[in-house]
């Protein structure tokens, strides 16, 4: 029988609850008794495990010298190095992880040393985040758990707890602006503000244990599993052999990596144009780049122009739905128009540009036809309005006189 067995079925052995380990330390102080404290809400706990189950020793002793023998397997503190494979033990079989969780990946260790954490920590280097540095020992949730250090909303923290530490990482001569950096990004808004967990955390980029997510073969491809259309656009742009050539990434290039912010065409054109950084004015790429920033704000124009005019005819209670929901393709055809943008063509952009144009056009000249309906509609109102005063005046009077030959008889 293998030690790791042999702990595991003195582990399994105590039944849920009953834990001389942790009932004896809860009651010592400091360092001896948090670990007893935290584990009372430990996953770990509530599926029947026992402090025996990762420290070794006999958790149905109530003597001390009996439960933490070194005959009883007892192992005591756990160097840093070694908590990988103690984790695995249970985490890397299928067959005994199944039996809690049929769903539950055990490549967890695989993974993680093929990370820079991984690879480190087997030369010894005990700085980088190993599995209890993102878990904890003692009191791990569930993943899921919105507690849970790993939970998206709260993994920038957990790996900022090393890597915004200037002191920490000083030895690595790395940047340690991630977290501030990330969280003025779109991605952090969106999963932090507006709830949409599909933005990505830290662990989305980078993978959960450290290694890139295991279908991004390169940094520079993950943004494409994500922004999948905007990937293939790119592709086909003289830029992808550019900028990969030079081992620069290629999204990252023009929209930064942890502070991606919302695009905007005032990346193409004007002060703040990102084209410019490389293609000097005159050049094709500056024209081209002006070209495309003319054409995307034209149709921005036009839409805002039809979309104002329909909602004009709209509040004067015109039916104008049909061209309303007709003008929502002119919209689509702007998304497209920007998505375009990343293939460099100018001939790309300007066909979705003038297919949605011709559109607004549509849309605007079915307001403005509304809008003339409604003056007729007004003006027949009038006519009608008049007409009926008139006859109510004529009554009237007639009623009058009726009354007024009444009386000289
Ligand atoms: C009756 C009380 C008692 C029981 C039962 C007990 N311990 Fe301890 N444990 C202690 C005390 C006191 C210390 C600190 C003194 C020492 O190292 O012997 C300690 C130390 C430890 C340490 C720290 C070792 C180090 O070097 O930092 C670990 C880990 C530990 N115990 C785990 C366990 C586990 C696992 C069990 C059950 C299999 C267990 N203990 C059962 C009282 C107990
Ligand atoms: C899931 C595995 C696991 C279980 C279960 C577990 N521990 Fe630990 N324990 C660890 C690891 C890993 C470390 C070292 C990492 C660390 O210091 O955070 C550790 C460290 C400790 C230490 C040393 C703390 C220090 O500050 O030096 C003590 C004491 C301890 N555990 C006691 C316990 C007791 C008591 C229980 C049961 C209530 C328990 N552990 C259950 C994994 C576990
Ligand atoms: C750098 C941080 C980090 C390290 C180191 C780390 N994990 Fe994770 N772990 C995560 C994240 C992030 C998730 C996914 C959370 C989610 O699904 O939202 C995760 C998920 C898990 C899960 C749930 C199943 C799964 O694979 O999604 C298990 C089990 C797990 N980790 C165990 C381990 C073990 C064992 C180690 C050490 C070999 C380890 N982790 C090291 C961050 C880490
Ligand atoms: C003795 C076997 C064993 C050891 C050792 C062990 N685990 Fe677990 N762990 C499990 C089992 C079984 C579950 C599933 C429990 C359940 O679903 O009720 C689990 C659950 C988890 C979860 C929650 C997974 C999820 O999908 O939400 C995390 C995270 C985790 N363990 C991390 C660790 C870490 C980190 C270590 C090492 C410090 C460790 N485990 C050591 C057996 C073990
Ligand atoms: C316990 C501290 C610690 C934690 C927590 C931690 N890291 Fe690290 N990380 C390090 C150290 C130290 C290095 C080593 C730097 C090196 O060798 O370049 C490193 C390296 C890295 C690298 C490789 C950088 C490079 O280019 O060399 C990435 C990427 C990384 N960490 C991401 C993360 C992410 C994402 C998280 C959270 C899910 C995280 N780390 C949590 C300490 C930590
Ligand atoms: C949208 C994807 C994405 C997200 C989210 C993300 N990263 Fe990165 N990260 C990258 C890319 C791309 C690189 C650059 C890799 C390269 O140049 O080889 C990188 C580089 C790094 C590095 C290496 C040093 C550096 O700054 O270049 C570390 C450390 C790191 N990220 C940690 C984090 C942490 C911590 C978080 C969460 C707070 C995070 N990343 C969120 C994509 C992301
Ligand atoms: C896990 C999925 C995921 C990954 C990976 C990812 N993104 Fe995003 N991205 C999103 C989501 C979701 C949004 C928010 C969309 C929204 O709310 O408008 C977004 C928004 C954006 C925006 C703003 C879009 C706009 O409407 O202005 C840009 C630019 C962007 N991402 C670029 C990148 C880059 C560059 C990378 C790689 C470094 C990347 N993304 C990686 C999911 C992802
Ligand atoms: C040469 C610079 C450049 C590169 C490289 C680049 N982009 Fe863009 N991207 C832009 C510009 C400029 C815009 C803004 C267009 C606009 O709003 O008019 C944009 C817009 C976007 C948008 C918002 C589109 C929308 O629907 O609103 C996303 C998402 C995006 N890019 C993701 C990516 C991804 C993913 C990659 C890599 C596959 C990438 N970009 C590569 C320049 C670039
Ligand atoms: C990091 C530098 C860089 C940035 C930023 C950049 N480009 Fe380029 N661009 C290049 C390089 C390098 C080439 C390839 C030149 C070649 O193949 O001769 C290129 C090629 C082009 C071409 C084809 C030019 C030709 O002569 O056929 C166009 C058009 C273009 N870029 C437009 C843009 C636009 C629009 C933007 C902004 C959204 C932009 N570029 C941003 C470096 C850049």
């Amino acid at each position: 029988m293998s030690l790791g067995l042999l702990l595991l079925t003195f582990g399994l052995a105590a039944a849920p609850g009953r834990d001389n380990c942790q009932e004896c330390h809860a009651a010592l102080d400091g360092r001896l008794a948090a670990p007893a404290q935290a584990y009372a809400r430990d996953v770990h706990r509530r599926a029947g495990f026992t402090c025996a189950s990762c420290h070794g020793g006999d958790a149905q002793e109530t003597d001390p010298g009996l439960a933490m023998s070194k005959q009883r397997g007892f192992l005591g503190a756990i160097a840093r190095t070694a908590i990988p494979k103690l984790c695995a033990r249970c985490h890397s079989d299928a067959a005994l992880m199944h039996k809690y969780r049929p769903q539950q990946r055990v490549d967890q260790l695989a993974q993680y040393l093929t990370s820079v954490h991984g690879q480190r920590l087997m030369k010894g280097d005990t700085a980088v985040a190993t599995c209890s540095d993102c878990h904890g020992a003692h009191g791990i949730s569930e993943v899921k758990d919105p507690q849970s250090p790993v939970h998206p909303l709260r993994l920038p923290q957990t790996c900022a707890g090393c890597h915004a530490d200037a002191q920490h990482m000083r030895p690595y001569g790395l940047p340690t602006d991630q977290f501030e950096q990330y969280r003025q990004s779109v991605h952090w808004e969106a999963l932090a503000r507006r709830r949409d967990p599909s933005a990505p955390s830290c662990a989305a980029c980078h993978g959960n244990h450290g290694a890139t997510p295991p279908e991004v073969n390169s940094m520079a491809a993950v943004c494409g599993t994500c922004h999948a259309l905007v990937e293939d656009l790119y592709r086909q742009s003289p830029h992808r052999a550019a900028f990969e050539a030079g081992g620069r990434g290629g999204c990252t290039v023009c929209h930064g990596h942890h502070r991606v912010l919302r695009a905007s065409p005032e990346m193409l054109a004007g002060e703040k144009a990102i084209c410019a950084q490389c293609h000097e004015s005159g050049s094709k790429g500056a024209a081209v780049a002006n070209e495309m920033a003319g054409l995307l704000a034209k149709l921005r124009d036009a839409l805002a122009r039809a979309q104002g005019i329909l909602n004009r005819a709209a509040r004067d209670g015109m039916e104008v739905s049909e061209a309303t929901l007709r003008l929502q393709d002119g919209q689509e055809a702007l998304v497209k128009a920007r998505v375009a943008v990343h293939t460099v063509r100018l001939e790309n952009v300007a066909s979705l540009v003038h297919e949605g144009l011709s559109i607004a056009d549509q849309s605007y000249r079915a307001g403005e036809q509304a809008l003339r309906e409604r003056d007729r509609r007004r003006l027949g109102l009038l006519v009608s309005l008049v007409t009926v005063s008139v006859a109510i005046a004529g009554l009237w009077m007639k009623l009058r006189a009726i009354e007024s030959g009444g009386k000289q008889t």
